[in-house]
Parts: C-alpha cells; structure tokens; sequence
C-alpha cells in the first residue's frame, strides 16, 4: 500500500512525534512518501486562476505541485499533520491547501480521491486542534474523500514532548497506538465507502457543469466534467 504524509510544519516536535507513532504498524508494509511544508512548497498562490481556467501546469508553483499531486493521486492513505496555530492549521498547511483549489469538486476533482482514505493529526496546547482539523478535512471532504479519520488533542501545559507528564503521554502514545491499529487493520485493496454527503455535493457541482459546458463547450472545468463522462452516467466512485 501507498501513503501519503504531508506535515504542515517542518518542525520535528509533538505533531511529528504522534505522526511517527501513527505510523509504526505501516513502516513494513507501506511505501510511504512524506513531505514538509513549508519546504516542500514555499511559495503562496498569488490568486491568477490559472490552475482554475488553463490546467494546473500552468500555476508559477506547478512544479512543487507536481511533485505532491503524484504521490497524492497514487496513495491509498492520507496523512495530514498540523499543529494549531492561533486556532487553525499552519499557514504553511493553508497556502498548500490554496495551490490545490483546482481539485476541488466545483473545479476538477480527480476520481482517484473517491475511494481514498484520510487521517488528519493535529494538537495544541489548549484549544484550536478541532479548528485545525477542520481546516484540512474542509479541503479533504471537496477532493472527494469519504473516509476522513480525526486525532486531535490538548498538552494543557507542556509543550516539549519530554517535559509533558507521564500521565499526558501515556493518553496520546494509547490514543494514537489505537488510531494506527484500527487503521493499519483496514483492507486498502478495497475502495473507501462514499458517503452520501460527498454524491450530494458530486450532484450539485454536476449540475453547475452541466450548465456551464451548455453555455460555453470550450470552458475548462466543463470539458473536464464532459470528458471524464461526469455529465453522462459516469460517476467518480464506480470504476
Ligand atoms: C504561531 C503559533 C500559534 C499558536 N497558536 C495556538 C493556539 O491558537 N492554540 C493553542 O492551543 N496552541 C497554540 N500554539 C501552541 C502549539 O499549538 C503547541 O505548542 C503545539 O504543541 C506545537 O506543536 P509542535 O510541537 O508539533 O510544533 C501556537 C504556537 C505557535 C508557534
């Protein structure tokens, strides 16, 4: 199996130890590609809506871009990671999140994000971790994504790994053992179930492309909808 990790921060603290510990049961039988942000893709989307109108190849960043969306599309698991800063995912996690607006389901959702599944990872100190998480699920859930997993959690005084109390650590180190077993136990042969809120939002952004390629047979997003058979009775999650 394929995963996917993309950390919003660079920085190896608590996130990047519990994505370690996540990941102790797939070490052996998963090929795994990690990226850090901002590293990774240092640059924001400067708002031209190339990506959007032209492809994707033609954003200034397209090559960092590239070399997340292959790996992205070939995963069978998705690892998101961000601490909360000032109650939301890292700036760095967000302006990867914009360079992908082109995936969106109003956009050009990529079929491969139907039958993928998702974990998100994130803590704080005392409160945002939930916002965090929903930052990146919001991304996740209009890629397609069904089977999104949450693991958020509070340090509530400590935030060096080594200085939190043994109590604290023992909550996270079981918390996250059990999210990686239940997960490390799921057969990635098998497609994700889609969720009737994904094939509702699918419906409405139909509906939008249906129109606009009516409209104009030469827009972008509508050819894209036309030639995957998307206006037809093709549908994303059956192939
Ligand atoms: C810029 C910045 C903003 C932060 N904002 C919050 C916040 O809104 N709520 C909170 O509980 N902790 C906040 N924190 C604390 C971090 O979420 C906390 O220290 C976390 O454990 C850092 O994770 P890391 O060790 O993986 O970097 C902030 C930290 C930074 C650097």
């Amino acid at each position: 199996m394929k995963i996917i990790i993309i950390n919003g921060t660079e920085k190896h603290g608590v996130t990047n130890r519990l994505k370690e510990m996540f990941l102790e049961p797939f070490r052996e039988k998963a090929e795994i590609t990690e990226f850090y942000l901002p590293k990774d893709c240092p640059s924001f989307c400067r708002g031209c809506i190339s990506c959007v109108m032209r492809g994707e190849h033609t954003c200034k960043d397209a090559e960092y871009i590239r070399k997340i969306a292959e790996p992205l599309m070939a995963a069978d698991l998705i690892v998101m990671t961000s601490p909360a800063y000032v109650m939301h995912a890292t700036g760095a996690m967000k302006a990867l999140l914009d360079h992908f607006a082109y995936l969106w389901m109003p956009h050009r959702p990529a079929p491969e994000m139907f039958s993928k599944r998702a974990v998100i990872i994130t803590q704080c100190l005392g409160a945002g971790a939930n916002s965090a998480a929903k930052d990146i699920k919001h991304s996740l859930s209009w890629w397609g994504v069904s089977d999104i997993t949450v693991f958020t959690g509070k340090l509530m005084g400590e935030i060096v790994w080594e200085k939190l109390s043994e109590q604290k650590r023992l909550e996270f180190t079981k918390r996250i053992h059990r999210l990686s077993k239940k997960l490390s136990g799921v057969d990635y042969d098998k497609s994700s179930r889609v969720r009737v809120s994904t094939k509702i939002k699918f419906f409405f952004c139909r509906m939008m492309q249906k129109s606009l390629h009516k409209n104009d047979p030469e827009y972008f997003d509508g050819k894209y909808w036309a030639e995957q058979g998307w206006l037809g009775k093709v549908r994303p999650w059956k192939i």
